[in-house]
Protein backbone atom coordinates (compact mmCIF):
# COMPACT_ATOMS: atom_id res chain seq x y z
CA UNK A 1 0.00 0.00 0.00
CA UNK A 2 1.72 3.15 -1.18
CA UNK A 3 0.98 5.77 1.59
CA UNK A 4 -0.53 9.84 0.60
CA UNK A 5 0.44 12.58 1.75
CA UNK A 6 -2.90 13.10 2.98
CA UNK A 7 -2.24 16.96 4.13
CA UNK A 8 0.43 16.32 6.02
CA UNK A 9 2.85 18.15 3.29
CA UNK A 10 0.59 20.98 3.36
CA UNK A 11 0.71 20.79 7.25
CA UNK A 12 5.14 20.94 6.72
CA UNK A 13 5.08 23.67 4.45
CA UNK A 14 2.44 25.80 7.69
CA UNK A 15 5.27 24.38 10.08
CA UNK A 16 7.83 26.48 8.36
CA UNK A 17 6.04 29.59 8.45
CA UNK A 18 4.96 29.01 11.99
CA UNK A 19 8.99 29.08 12.85
CA UNK A 20 9.48 32.12 10.59
CA UNK A 21 8.08 34.60 13.29
CA UNK A 22 9.64 35.36 16.74
CA UNK A 23 10.44 33.70 19.25
CA UNK A 24 12.34 31.96 16.20
CA UNK A 25 13.63 34.86 14.54
CA UNK A 26 16.50 37.24 15.94
CA UNK A 27 14.24 40.17 14.27
CA UNK A 28 11.15 41.23 14.51
CA UNK A 29 9.96 41.77 11.31
CA UNK A 30 12.55 39.29 9.41
CA UNK A 31 13.26 35.67 9.49
CA UNK A 32 17.02 35.64 11.06
CA UNK A 33 18.20 32.61 12.77
CA UNK A 34 21.91 31.90 13.30
CA UNK A 35 23.85 29.13 14.96
CA UNK A 36 23.19 28.59 18.93
CA UNK A 37 21.14 31.32 19.24
CA UNK A 38 18.16 32.13 21.51
CA UNK A 39 16.24 31.49 18.29
CA UNK A 40 18.06 28.35 17.23
CA UNK A 41 17.06 26.79 20.73
CA UNK A 42 13.36 27.87 20.47
CA UNK A 43 13.41 26.39 17.19
CA UNK A 44 14.71 23.09 18.01
CA UNK A 45 12.58 22.80 21.55
CA UNK A 46 9.53 23.47 19.20
CA UNK A 47 10.27 21.13 16.58
CA UNK A 48 11.40 18.54 18.99
CA UNK A 49 7.42 19.09 20.84
CA UNK A 50 6.72 17.84 17.26
CA UNK A 51 8.75 15.17 16.88
CA UNK A 52 7.51 13.59 19.94
CA UNK A 53 4.28 13.78 19.71
CA UNK A 54 4.82 11.63 15.87
CA UNK A 55 6.56 9.17 18.93
CA UNK A 56 9.97 9.51 17.71
CA UNK A 57 12.43 9.69 20.76
CA UNK A 58 13.94 12.98 20.57
CA UNK A 59 17.86 13.99 21.90
CA UNK A 60 20.33 16.53 20.78
CA UNK A 61 24.31 15.93 19.95
CA UNK A 62 26.64 18.41 20.95
CA UNK A 63 26.80 20.56 17.93
CA UNK A 64 23.31 21.07 18.65
CA UNK A 65 22.15 18.54 16.06
CA UNK A 66 18.19 17.93 16.99
CA UNK A 67 17.72 14.01 16.19
CA UNK A 68 14.08 12.62 16.48
CA UNK A 69 14.33 8.60 16.04
CA UNK A 70 11.92 6.03 15.55
CA UNK A 71 12.93 2.54 15.59
CA UNK A 72 12.49 -0.29 12.77
CA UNK A 73 11.80 -3.76 13.42
CA UNK A 74 15.76 -4.32 12.90
CA UNK A 75 18.82 -3.20 14.28
CA UNK A 76 21.59 -1.68 12.03
CA UNK A 77 21.97 1.57 10.50
CA UNK A 78 19.36 4.28 10.20
CA UNK A 79 17.46 5.88 7.22
CA UNK A 80 18.17 9.72 8.20
CA UNK A 81 16.27 12.72 6.45
CA UNK A 82 16.81 16.25 7.05
CA UNK A 83 18.09 19.46 6.23
CA UNK A 84 18.70 22.62 8.20
CA UNK A 85 16.97 25.42 10.69
CA UNK A 86 19.31 28.31 10.44
CA UNK A 87 19.06 30.73 8.08
CA UNK A 88 20.79 33.78 6.25
CA UNK A 89 19.96 37.26 7.54
CA UNK A 90 16.01 38.28 6.10
CA UNK A 91 15.54 34.76 4.90
CA UNK A 92 12.79 33.00 3.47
CA UNK A 93 11.16 30.34 5.69
CA UNK A 94 11.64 27.11 3.43
CA UNK A 95 15.35 27.12 2.74
CA UNK A 96 16.38 24.17 5.18
CA UNK A 97 13.41 24.10 7.64
CA UNK A 98 11.10 22.12 4.73
CA UNK A 99 13.34 19.35 4.71
CA UNK A 100 13.41 18.88 8.58
CA UNK A 101 9.53 18.90 8.57
CA UNK A 102 8.97 16.82 5.37
CA UNK A 103 11.09 14.18 7.12
CA UNK A 104 9.06 14.08 9.99
CA UNK A 105 5.75 14.22 8.17
CA UNK A 106 7.04 10.78 6.37
CA UNK A 107 7.28 9.77 10.01
CA UNK A 108 3.74 10.91 10.76
CA UNK A 109 2.28 9.28 7.38
CA UNK A 110 3.99 6.19 8.50
CA UNK A 111 3.43 6.20 12.27
CA UNK A 112 -0.75 6.97 10.55
CA UNK A 113 -0.58 3.62 8.59
CA UNK A 114 0.94 1.60 11.65
CA UNK A 115 3.58 0.43 8.76
CA UNK A 116 6.65 -0.43 10.78
CA UNK A 117 10.26 -0.22 8.62
CA UNK A 118 12.82 -2.97 8.70
CA UNK A 119 15.39 0.19 9.90
CA UNK A 120 15.53 2.82 11.91
CA UNK A 121 14.26 6.65 10.33
CA UNK A 122 16.08 9.53 12.05
CA UNK A 123 14.96 13.28 11.62
CA UNK A 124 17.55 15.37 12.01
CA UNK A 125 18.12 19.39 12.17
CA UNK A 126 21.27 20.88 11.39
CA UNK A 127 22.20 24.42 13.11
CA UNK A 128 24.63 25.93 11.05
CA UNK A 129 24.49 25.10 7.21
CA UNK A 130 24.44 28.61 6.23
CA UNK A 131 27.24 29.79 8.05
CA UNK A 132 25.59 32.92 8.97
CA UNK A 133 27.42 33.58 12.40
CA UNK A 134 31.10 32.08 11.63
CA UNK A 135 32.14 32.61 9.15
CA UNK A 136 32.49 28.09 7.58
CA UNK A 137 29.29 26.91 7.42
CA UNK A 138 28.08 23.51 7.43
CA UNK A 139 29.90 23.11 11.49
CA UNK A 140 26.95 20.34 12.21
CA UNK A 141 27.13 18.33 9.45
CA UNK A 142 30.30 18.03 9.23
CA UNK A 143 30.66 17.13 12.57
CA UNK A 144 27.40 14.48 12.42
CA UNK A 145 29.40 13.01 9.03
CA UNK A 146 33.28 12.67 11.04
CA UNK A 147 35.21 16.04 9.36
CA UNK A 148 35.26 17.07 12.73
CA UNK A 149 39.43 18.46 11.82
CA UNK A 150 37.34 20.82 9.13
CA UNK A 151 35.48 22.67 12.31
CA UNK A 152 37.37 25.45 13.56
CA UNK A 153 36.26 25.93 17.11
CA UNK A 154 37.81 28.97 17.56
CA UNK A 155 36.55 31.18 14.71
CA UNK A 156 34.68 34.16 15.97
CA UNK A 157 31.23 35.83 15.03
CA UNK A 158 30.82 39.42 14.28
CA UNK A 159 31.12 40.38 18.28
CA UNK A 160 34.06 38.51 18.55
CA UNK A 161 32.54 35.63 20.90
CA UNK A 162 34.16 31.73 19.52
CA UNK A 163 32.45 28.67 18.39
CA UNK A 164 33.56 27.41 21.66
CA UNK A 165 32.26 29.53 23.92
CA UNK A 166 29.11 30.08 22.20
CA UNK A 167 28.31 26.22 22.24
CA UNK A 168 29.36 26.86 26.15
CA UNK A 169 26.58 29.34 26.45
CA UNK A 170 24.34 26.94 24.51
CA UNK A 171 24.50 24.06 27.06
CA UNK A 172 27.23 22.24 25.23
CA UNK A 173 30.24 20.97 25.82
CA UNK A 174 32.58 21.58 23.30
CA UNK A 175 35.39 19.05 24.50
CA UNK A 176 32.65 16.50 23.28
CA UNK A 177 31.96 18.00 20.35
CA UNK A 178 33.13 15.21 18.80
CA UNK A 179 30.70 13.20 19.88
CA UNK A 180 28.33 14.27 17.77
CA UNK A 181 30.10 12.19 14.89
CA UNK A 182 27.84 9.47 13.63
CA UNK A 183 29.70 5.45 13.57
CA UNK A 184 30.86 4.71 10.31
CA UNK A 185 27.79 2.59 8.36
CA UNK A 186 25.35 3.49 11.03
CA UNK A 187 23.34 5.86 8.41
CA UNK A 188 21.68 3.65 5.61
CA UNK A 189 21.04 6.15 3.64
CA UNK A 190 20.50 10.59 4.13
CA UNK A 191 18.03 12.31 1.85
CA UNK A 192 17.56 15.46 1.68
CA UNK A 193 14.58 17.30 0.54
CA UNK A 194 15.37 21.14 -0.41
CA UNK A 195 13.61 24.14 -2.18
CA UNK A 196 15.61 24.31 -5.50
CA UNK A 197 16.42 28.34 -4.77
CA UNK A 198 16.49 28.44 -8.56
CA UNK A 199 14.32 28.82 -11.64
CA UNK A 200 14.58 25.45 -13.64
CA UNK A 201 11.66 23.82 -12.04
CA UNK A 202 9.41 26.33 -13.17
CA UNK A 203 10.17 26.82 -16.09
CA UNK A 204 10.16 22.85 -16.95
CA UNK A 205 6.44 23.38 -14.84
CA UNK A 206 7.57 20.35 -12.83
CA UNK A 207 6.81 20.43 -9.12
CA UNK A 208 10.16 18.13 -7.94
CA UNK A 209 13.66 17.17 -8.96
CA UNK A 210 16.25 14.77 -8.57
CA UNK A 211 19.66 16.62 -8.14
CA UNK A 212 22.92 14.72 -9.80
CA UNK A 213 25.36 17.13 -7.76
CA UNK A 214 25.79 19.93 -5.99
CA UNK A 215 28.19 22.87 -6.83
CA UNK A 216 31.52 23.61 -5.35
CA UNK A 217 32.20 26.69 -3.87
CA UNK A 218 35.40 28.83 -2.69
CA UNK A 219 34.28 31.23 0.21
CA UNK A 220 37.04 34.21 0.22
CA UNK A 221 37.58 36.97 2.48
CA UNK A 222 40.15 39.77 0.83
CA UNK A 223 40.98 42.48 2.90
CA UNK A 224 42.40 45.85 0.81
CA UNK A 225 44.71 47.81 2.96
CA UNK A 226 45.09 51.69 1.46
CA UNK A 227 45.73 54.63 3.49
CA UNK A 228 43.15 57.27 5.02
CA UNK A 229 43.10 60.52 3.99
CA UNK A 230 41.29 63.50 3.36
CA UNK A 231 38.27 63.47 0.69
CA UNK A 232 38.99 67.42 -0.55
CA UNK A 233 42.30 67.92 -0.75
CA UNK A 234 43.75 64.57 -1.71
CA UNK A 235 44.27 64.52 -5.77
CA UNK A 236 42.99 61.58 -7.21
CA UNK A 237 46.40 60.84 -8.73
CA UNK A 238 47.72 60.66 -4.82
CA UNK A 239 45.08 58.12 -3.44
CA UNK A 240 45.30 54.80 -2.23
CA UNK A 241 41.66 54.27 -1.88
CA UNK A 242 40.93 50.79 -0.29
CA UNK A 243 37.75 50.89 -1.20
CA UNK A 244 37.95 51.65 -4.82
CA UNK A 245 40.42 48.69 -5.46
CA UNK A 246 37.66 46.26 -3.64
CA UNK A 247 35.27 47.87 -6.16
CA UNK A 248 37.30 46.94 -9.35
CA UNK A 249 37.97 43.64 -7.84
CA UNK A 250 34.38 42.98 -7.32
CA UNK A 251 33.32 44.11 -10.76
CA UNK A 252 36.55 42.07 -12.33
CA UNK A 253 34.98 39.07 -10.64
CA UNK A 254 31.97 39.81 -12.21
CA UNK A 255 33.56 39.95 -15.73
CA UNK A 256 35.31 36.75 -15.22
CA UNK A 257 32.26 34.72 -14.20
CA UNK A 258 29.70 36.42 -17.00
CA UNK A 259 32.24 35.38 -19.89
CA UNK A 260 33.14 31.84 -18.51
CA UNK A 261 30.82 29.31 -20.53
CA UNK A 262 30.97 26.76 -18.25
CA UNK A 263 28.57 28.31 -15.59
CA UNK A 264 30.99 29.91 -12.96
CA UNK A 265 29.30 32.65 -10.77
CA UNK A 266 30.71 35.01 -8.35
CA UNK A 267 29.20 37.12 -5.78
CA UNK A 268 30.86 39.83 -3.17
CA UNK A 269 28.49 39.65 -0.62
CA UNK A 270 29.96 41.31 2.41
CA UNK A 271 31.33 44.92 2.36
CA UNK A 272 33.31 46.12 5.48
CA UNK A 273 34.61 49.91 4.99
CA UNK A 274 36.85 51.62 7.45
CA UNK A 275 36.84 54.49 8.69
CA UNK A 276 33.61 54.90 7.00
CA UNK A 277 33.03 58.11 7.08
CA UNK A 278 31.69 60.73 4.35
CA UNK A 279 34.90 62.92 3.82
CA UNK A 280 37.51 60.14 4.51
CA UNK A 281 39.26 58.40 2.07
CA UNK A 282 38.85 54.59 2.84
CA UNK A 283 42.34 53.44 4.51
CA UNK A 284 40.69 49.94 4.53
CA UNK A 285 38.36 47.63 2.67
CA UNK A 286 37.27 43.74 3.44
CA UNK A 287 34.79 41.69 1.25
CA UNK A 288 33.85 38.62 0.61
CA UNK A 289 33.63 36.39 -2.48
CA UNK A 290 31.64 33.56 -3.39
CA UNK A 291 33.01 32.02 -5.98
CA UNK A 292 31.22 28.27 -7.38
CA UNK A 293 30.59 26.13 -10.73
CA UNK A 294 29.31 22.71 -11.32
CA UNK A 295 32.85 20.96 -11.13
CA UNK A 296 36.05 21.98 -9.47
CA UNK A 297 38.48 22.76 -12.70
CA UNK A 298 36.01 25.21 -13.90
CA UNK A 299 35.41 27.03 -9.95
CA UNK A 300 39.17 26.46 -9.22
CA UNK A 301 40.25 28.01 -12.43
CA UNK A 302 37.52 30.71 -12.21
CA UNK A 303 38.97 31.30 -8.34
CA UNK A 304 42.69 31.25 -10.34
CA UNK A 305 41.54 34.55 -12.63
CA UNK A 306 39.62 35.99 -9.41
CA UNK A 307 42.73 36.35 -7.67
CA UNK A 308 44.83 37.15 -10.28
CA UNK A 309 43.16 40.48 -10.67
CA UNK A 310 43.11 41.15 -7.16
CA UNK A 311 47.00 40.77 -6.88
CA UNK A 312 47.00 43.17 -9.93
CA UNK A 313 44.72 46.04 -8.90
CA UNK A 314 46.28 45.97 -5.58
CA UNK A 315 49.21 46.82 -6.99
CA UNK A 316 48.35 49.21 -10.12
CA UNK A 317 46.25 51.32 -6.91
CA UNK A 318 49.05 50.62 -4.54
CA UNK A 319 47.32 49.36 -1.78
CA UNK A 320 47.86 45.71 0.02
CA UNK A 321 45.65 43.02 -0.64
CA UNK A 322 45.30 39.88 1.37
CA UNK A 323 43.49 37.27 0.83
CA UNK A 324 41.69 34.23 3.12
CA UNK A 325 40.61 30.99 1.63
CA UNK A 326 38.00 30.94 4.29
CA UNK A 327 36.06 28.02 2.89
CA UNK A 328 36.62 25.14 0.30
CA UNK A 329 33.45 22.90 -0.60
CA UNK A 330 34.45 20.73 -3.24
CA UNK A 331 31.44 19.30 -6.12
CA UNK A 332 29.70 16.48 -4.57
CA UNK A 333 27.96 14.01 -6.65
CA UNK A 334 24.87 12.62 -5.13
CA UNK A 335 24.45 8.66 -4.70
CA UNK A 336 22.88 7.00 -8.59
CA UNK A 337 21.42 3.78 -6.58
CA UNK A 338 19.35 6.43 -4.68
CA UNK A 339 18.62 8.67 -7.13
CA UNK A 340 16.94 5.90 -9.33
CA UNK A 341 14.96 4.89 -6.57
CA UNK A 342 13.65 8.62 -6.08
CA UNK A 343 12.81 8.56 -10.15
CA UNK A 344 11.23 5.75 -9.89
CA UNK A 345 9.22 6.77 -6.77
CA UNK A 346 8.31 10.04 -8.22
CA UNK A 347 7.26 7.53 -11.71
CA UNK A 348 5.13 5.61 -9.20
CA UNK A 349 3.42 8.61 -7.49
CA UNK A 350 2.84 10.34 -11.07
CA UNK A 351 5.45 13.10 -10.48
CA UNK A 352 7.70 14.32 -13.14
CA UNK A 353 11.42 14.94 -11.16
CA UNK A 354 13.99 16.28 -13.80
CA UNK A 355 17.32 15.66 -13.36
CA UNK A 356 19.52 19.15 -12.13
CA UNK A 357 22.63 19.91 -10.48
CA UNK A 358 22.08 22.18 -7.17
CA UNK A 359 23.99 25.61 -7.76
CA UNK A 360 23.18 26.17 -3.89
CA UNK A 361 25.07 24.30 -1.12
CA UNK A 362 23.74 21.69 1.30
CA UNK A 363 24.29 19.66 4.03
CA UNK A 364 24.29 16.92 1.80
CA UNK A 365 27.37 17.89 0.57
CA UNK A 366 29.09 17.34 3.66
CA UNK A 367 27.31 13.33 4.16
CA UNK A 368 27.74 12.27 0.81
CA UNK A 369 31.06 10.72 1.26
CA UNK A 370 30.30 9.41 4.79
CA UNK A 371 26.97 7.74 3.37
CA UNK A 372 24.59 7.33 0.13
CA UNK A 373 22.90 10.60 -0.07
CA UNK A 374 20.49 11.80 -2.54
CA UNK A 375 17.99 15.19 -2.68
CA UNK A 376 15.39 15.98 -3.70
CA UNK A 377 14.37 19.39 -5.09
CA UNK A 378 10.82 21.52 -4.54
CA UNK A 379 9.86 24.35 -7.02
CA UNK A 380 9.60 27.47 -5.26
CA UNK A 381 8.11 30.36 -6.75
CA UNK A 382 10.53 32.40 -9.27
CA UNK A 383 13.37 30.91 -8.06
CA UNK A 384 13.62 33.12 -5.28
CA UNK A 385 15.54 32.26 -2.14
CA UNK A 386 17.54 33.77 0.88
CA UNK A 387 14.56 36.54 0.56
CA UNK A 388 11.32 36.68 2.39
CA UNK A 389 9.59 36.30 -1.08
CA UNK A 390 10.27 32.85 -1.29
CA UNK A 391 7.73 30.87 -1.23
CA UNK A 392 6.36 27.24 -1.98
CA UNK A 393 2.89 25.54 -3.09
CA UNK A 394 1.46 23.03 -0.41
CA UNK A 395 0.69 21.08 -3.59
CA UNK A 396 4.49 20.28 -4.24
CA UNK A 397 4.78 19.88 -0.72
CA UNK A 398 1.92 17.34 -0.87
CA UNK A 399 4.04 15.97 -3.97
CA UNK A 400 7.18 15.60 -2.35
CA UNK A 401 5.65 13.82 0.77
CA UNK A 402 4.29 11.35 -1.87
CA UNK A 403 7.46 10.69 -3.65
CA UNK A 404 9.27 10.04 -0.29
CA UNK A 405 7.13 7.95 1.15
CA UNK A 406 7.36 5.68 -2.25
CA UNK A 407 10.83 6.08 -1.87
CA UNK A 408 10.75 4.86 2.03
CA UNK A 409 8.80 1.26 0.30
CA UNK A 410 11.19 1.00 -2.76
CA UNK A 411 13.91 1.37 0.08
CA UNK A 412 12.90 -0.85 2.33
CA UNK A 413 11.83 -3.53 -0.37
CA UNK A 414 15.29 -3.11 -1.47
CA UNK A 415 16.59 -3.57 2.33
CA UNK A 416 14.49 -6.80 2.78
CA UNK A 417 15.71 -8.29 -0.57
O1 LIG B 1 25.07 29.37 0.14
C1 LIG B 1 24.40 28.38 -0.15
O2 LIG B 1 24.44 27.89 -1.26
C2 LIG B 1 23.52 27.73 0.88
O3 LIG B 1 22.28 28.36 0.87
N1 LIG B 1 24.12 27.80 2.18
MN1 LIG C 1 20.54 28.83 2.15
MN1 LIG D 1 19.56 25.50 2.49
Amino acid sequence: MVLTAGGLGARAEARCRELSRPPYSEDANALTRTYLTPPHRAAMDRIAEWMRAAGLSVREDEAATLIGRLEGAQAGPALVIGSHIDSVRDAGCYDGPLGVMLGLACVEALAASGKRLPFAIEVVAFGDEEGSRFQASMNASRAFSRRLSEVKLDVRDRDGITLTDALTMFGKDPNKFGAAAREAGSVLAFIEPHIEQGPVLEAAGAALGIVTSIAGQWRLKVRFIGRAGHAGTTPMRLRNDALAAAAEAMLAAERIATKNPAGLVATVGQVTVKPGAPNVIPGFAEITFDVRAGTDNVRDQGLQQVEAEIAEIAVRRGVGAEIDRVQNLPAARMDTQLQSLLKRAAKQTGHAAPELMSGAGHDAMMIADFAPTAMLFIRCAGGVSHNPAESVRSEDCEAALGVMLAFIDLLAAEHAS
